[in-house]
């Protein structure tokens, strides 16, 4: 559904942003763990730093949710004209591949979490039910699946914030501002 604005709505903004946040500042937590911290040396340490990854990074499962419902019931800006149509469809495949991992990379997290034996909690509130119990061969698979499909979003999240910064500074066009204003 396309829209005669030229502007993403509000609540699609404070989505979008509030999104963009958690999900970088969860990924730099993840990896700072997973690259910088062993448990020889540190272990409570790297355990704290684990369990602070996990409350931040759990909410993108309850935001997506609610983000993929807008986006269907709400009509979003077209992109501008002087974009190619290979361009645009370009970046529509970028936008469902950015929306896939916001779904892949939680649902591995948990799933990580659980076979491994741990739980999978909520900005240290409740933890997400278990849908599955402690579980080495489940691990063996999901534990590469999060780590791999993160390096490939850290990717796909810094080519998306290249091709804003160039469509605002290089194009000169609305693409960035259509997330970051109102008329
Ligand atoms: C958008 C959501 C998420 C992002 C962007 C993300 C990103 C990352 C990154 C970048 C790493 C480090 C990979 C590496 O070793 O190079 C990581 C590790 C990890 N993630 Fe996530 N993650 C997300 C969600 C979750 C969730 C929901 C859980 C569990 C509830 C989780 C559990 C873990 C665990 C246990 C590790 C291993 C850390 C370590 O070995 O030190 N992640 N994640």
């Amino acid at each position: 559904m396309q829209s005669n604005s030229q502007y993403y709505t509000k609540t699609a903004q404070v989505i979008h942003w509030i999104m963009a946040i958690i999900f970088i500042t969860a990924w730099l937590i993840g990896f700072y763990s997973g690259n910088f911290l062993s448990y020889e040396n540190d272990g409570s340490f790297k355990g704290d730093v684990i369990t602070l990854h996990k409350n931040i990074a759990t909410t993108i499962i309850f935001l997506v949710v609610i983000r993929i419902f807008w986006r269907y019931t709400h009509p979003v800006p077209a992109l501008p004209e002087s974009m190619s149509p290979m361009m645009k469809t370009m970046a529509h495949l970028g936008h469902l591949v950015l929306y896939l991992l916001l779904l892949a990379l939680p649902i591995t997290g948990c799933l990580f979490s659980w076979s491994a034996g741990h739980p999978a909690p909520v900005l240290y509130l409740f933890n997400i039910p278990q849908l599955i119990g402690e579980n080495p061969q489940i691990m063996s698979i999901v534990k590469p699946m999060h780590i791999y499909l993160s390096w490939f979003a850290g990717f796909v999240v810094a080519g998306h914030i290249l091709m804003a910064l160039k469509h605002h500074f290089i194009d000169k066009d609305n693409v960035l501002r259509s997330m970051l204003r109102q008329k």
